[in-house]
């Protein structure tokens, strides 16, 4: 049966791919993005986030079978906190009502390898908190000090870690609606390429998300288990950060 489903960073790479997909399903898919979107908005804003919202819930006719959160920044400034975390959050959050309309509503977030690396503790706790501007003074006290690298780790361990929280209650498991992330390791987007083209940052980055299991990944193989996540196969999964990185946690973090 056709569904309708939100996808945020529907403009490229992962969110595009999924998106693909599910259009080509037959699924009627509302991308949310910057830009060539159904919904364009700013993510990383309180405001574009309200709009986001407002203009998904105006298209979908306030019933939604499923949200995927895919937006995402990866730099070494407080943008990743805005926009992978806060952004991700008040989403969920804003059309968690529009799920719990629906009959078997799915959800999902799109975290990161990352997530297991070291962050600034301060950062995560103030995510964790809602408190959006003490994450952000947290975030941009890490900048300055040269710790600006922790900062994309920090808003996908946060993300993670808030998702875990609050799948099990009752507006989410309560409401019927599994909740669960993908964990990406590294994948060949436009978020990547500038990394790709440069021999020293592919070591780099090797060395930190070693991937001995077929490589660097396709958007699309991300897309496939996004895809099955929010299927309505998926009636007890959630909670689970689902690591899609080639045995990379596996290389980390072992047994
Ligand atoms: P991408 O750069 O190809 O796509 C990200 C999309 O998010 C873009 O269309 C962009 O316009 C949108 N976006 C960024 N800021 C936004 C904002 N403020 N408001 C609305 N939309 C915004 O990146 P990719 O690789 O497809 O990443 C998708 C997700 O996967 C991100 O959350 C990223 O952190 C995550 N991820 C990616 C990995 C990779 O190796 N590419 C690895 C692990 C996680």
């Amino acid at each position: 049966m056709a569904r309708t489903i939100a996808v945020s960073g529907s403009a490229s790479g992962i969110g595009e791919a999924l998106a693909g997909m599910l259009r080509d399903a037959g699924d009627t898919v509302i991308g949310i993005d910057l830009r060539d979107a159904d919904v364009r908005a700013d993510l990383s804003v309180p405001e574009g986030r309200a709009s986001a919202v407002a203009q998904t819930l105006e298209r979908c006719g306030g019933r939604l079978d499923a949200v995927v959160a895919c937006a995402g920044v990866s730099d070494f400034t407080v943008m990743p906190v805005k926009v992978n975390f806060f952004g991700a959050v008040e989403l969920l959050d804003g059309l968690r009502p529009a799920l719990a309309a629906a009959g078997a509503p799915r959800a999902a977030v799109v975290g990161s390898i990352s997530g297991t690396h070291p962050v600034d503790d301060d950062v995560v706790r103030a995510c964790l908190a809602g408190d959006e501007p003490a994450a952000l003074a947290a975030a941009e006290k890490a900048e300055r000090s040269g710790a600006g690298g922790l900062l994309y780790p920090s808003s996908k361990a946060a993300l993670a870690q808030w998702m875990r929280r609050v799948c099990v209650t009752p507006g989410w498991a309560g409401a019927g609606i599994p909740l669960n992330a993908i964990a990406p390791g590294v994948v060949r987007t436009p978020m990547t390429a500038p990394l790709f083209a440069d021999e020293a940052m592919v070591q780099v980055m090797n060395e930190a998300v070693p991937m001995p299991l077929n490589g660097h990944a396709g958007p699309e193989v991300i897309a496939e288990a996004l895809r099955w996540l929010i299927s309505p196969a998926n009636t007890h999964m959630t909670g689970q950060v689902v690591y899609v990185d080639g045995g990379a946690e596996a290389t980390l973090r072992g047994a």
